[in-house]
């Protein structure tokens, strides 16, 4: 057992906090932010992950997990200390390193000897090195500076922490780096021991391949639309092909969320800084970047204006099993059917629970309420209840059954012979009114 300190409670910064600590180590995690900590406290986690609530009360219950406001109490006994705090995009794409700053500021003065400082923000390559030249300018002593990525997906977060397919380590200091994998040693994933800016590269890498993947395979859709062929027909045959690999090849509206926009913006700003022509990286962010549009059109060529029109909008969050709104594609196209004059009412499964109104729309209580009397229904997020909702019971509710699937939630055969117009990413669009 260790004593860890977890700075920041975020997605990242409480997942990792609570499953160390489920781990068998005593963590206190750190936060700013007051009201989040009272809230935790309280037992009532700020974020949605699933599972994670039922560790956090086994590990509270315990003694192995505490919360604090204050840098000192987390950090003056740990033997290391993790920064989870966020690094969102600036304007021009670059990250945002001020939080990781202001997080490295607070705690620097409670760092003892042989603490060992861990970065599991995304942060540039070469970050690690400004940090500790920060921790040693401020302690007068020379501060071991870990790189460990995180690769969590939102939704199902503790899953991959206990059973993820790497855990990477970035280190200069071979006694660091053993005692980053010494804590991890409970956990069966692989380590790979690197340098600190191999380490960071490897996050932004992965991230910018799997963005990567799923632009290619937004880019293929609108081929198969052109040939009237079937994508996710198509990728299945790529995916069997072990070369390839099946995941992350689902065609839809974009990606979405706090990693993949900000990764691979933060990824080609660094590159431009450099002056190196990355042409392939900035068509990612180009071909992600024009899904909702895309999408829209093909309402817009169904109907020719949706003035008035009432528009369901099924799904608000990023991915289905979180309740993220970041970067949700679900707003832009959201914003775009407003513009165009709809009057446009939302559901999401979880968001739905807990508000009424968001992004200046109304928001439905039920699947149900959100789909009576609406001329078109619009699918971003392909959460379990969309997906185990019937489509034929879509005719009975709506005014006229105009679905558009920007998550390809039903398969084609399920629309077939029914008063549907269905309409999806990358397959031949069913007309059965
Ligand atoms: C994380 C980050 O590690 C990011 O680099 C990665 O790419 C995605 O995941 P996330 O967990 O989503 O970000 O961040 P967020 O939900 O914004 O939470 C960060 C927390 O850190 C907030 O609760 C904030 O109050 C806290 N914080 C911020 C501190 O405790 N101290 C600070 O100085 C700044
Ligand atoms: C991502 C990385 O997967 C994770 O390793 C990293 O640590 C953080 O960033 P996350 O953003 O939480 O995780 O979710 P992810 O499952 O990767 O989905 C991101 C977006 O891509 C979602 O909007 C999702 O809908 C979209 N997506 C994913 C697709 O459009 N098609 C796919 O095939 C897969």
């Amino acid at each position: 057992m260790n004593k860890l300190a977890v700075i920041g409670t975020g997605y990242v910064g409480l997942v990792t906090g609570i499953c160390l600590a489920s781990c068998g180590h005593h963590v206190t995690c750190m936060d700013v932010d007051e009201s989040k900590i009272d809230q935790i406290s309280r037992g009532d986690l700020p974020l949605f992950e699933p599972g994670l609530q039922e560790l956090h009360e086994t590990c509270t219950a315990a003694g192995s997990l505490s919360y604090t406001t204050s840098p000192e109490e987390a950090v003056q006994d740990a033997e290391a200390v993790f920064i989870a705090v966020g690094t969102p995009p600036r304007k021009d794409g670059s990250a945002d390193l001020s939080y990781l700053y202001a997080a490295v500021h607070d705690i620097a003065p409670f760092i003892q000897r042989n603490t060992v400082l861990i970065i599991k923000s995304t942060v540039p390559a070469g970050t690690h090195a400004d940090i500790k030249d920060q921790l040693d300018r401020t302690t007068g002593q020379s501060v071991q500076v870990v790189s460990n990525p995180e690769f969590l997906r939102e939704g199902s977060a503790v899953n991959d922490f206990f059973y993820g397919d790497r855990i990477v380590i970035g280190s200069t200091d071979s006694r660091a780096a053993a005692f980053v994998e010494h804590i991890y040693e409970s956990l069966p994933g692989p380590v790979l021991h690197t340098d600190p800016q191999t380490a960071e590269m490897i996050k932004y890498s992965s991230n910018a391949f799997l963005a990567a993947k799923i632009s290619f395979i937004n880019e293929m859709a609108s081929l198969c639309e052109a040939e009237g062929a079937d994508i996710t027909i198509v990728a299945a045959g790529m995916g069997m092909d072990k070369r390839i690999g099946e995941s992350f090849l689902r065609a839809g509206i974009g990606y979405g969320g706090s990693c993949f926009p900000k990764d691979t913006a933060a990824l080609l700003y660094s590159a431009q800084q450099k002056k190196l022509p990355v042409p392939l990286l900035s068509s990612i962010h180009e071909v992600n970047r024009k899904q909702p549009g895309a999408f829209i059109q093909k309402i817009l060529d169904r109907f020719g204006s949706i003035e008035g029109k009432k528009a369901a909008v099924l799904g608000l969050t990023f991915k289905p099993n979180t309740d993220d709104l970041r970067q949700s594609p679900s707003r832009d196209v959201i914003n775009l059917l407003t513009s165009e004059g709809a009057m446009v009412i939302g559901y999401d499964p979880l968001i739905s629970k807990s508000r009424k109104r968001i992004w200046q729309i109304p928001l439905a209580e039920t699947m149900e309420e959100a789909l009576t009397g609406a001329d078109l229904a619009v699918i971003c997020t392909e959460w379990k209840e969309i997906v185990d909702f019937p489509p034929d019971r879509y005719p009975s509710l709506m005014k006229e059954a105009n679905i558009f699937d920007g998550r390809n939630c039903y398969a084609i055969k399920q629309a077939l012979h029914l008063p549907i117009y269905y309409s999806s990413v990358g397959r031949p669009v069913y007309n059965g009114l």
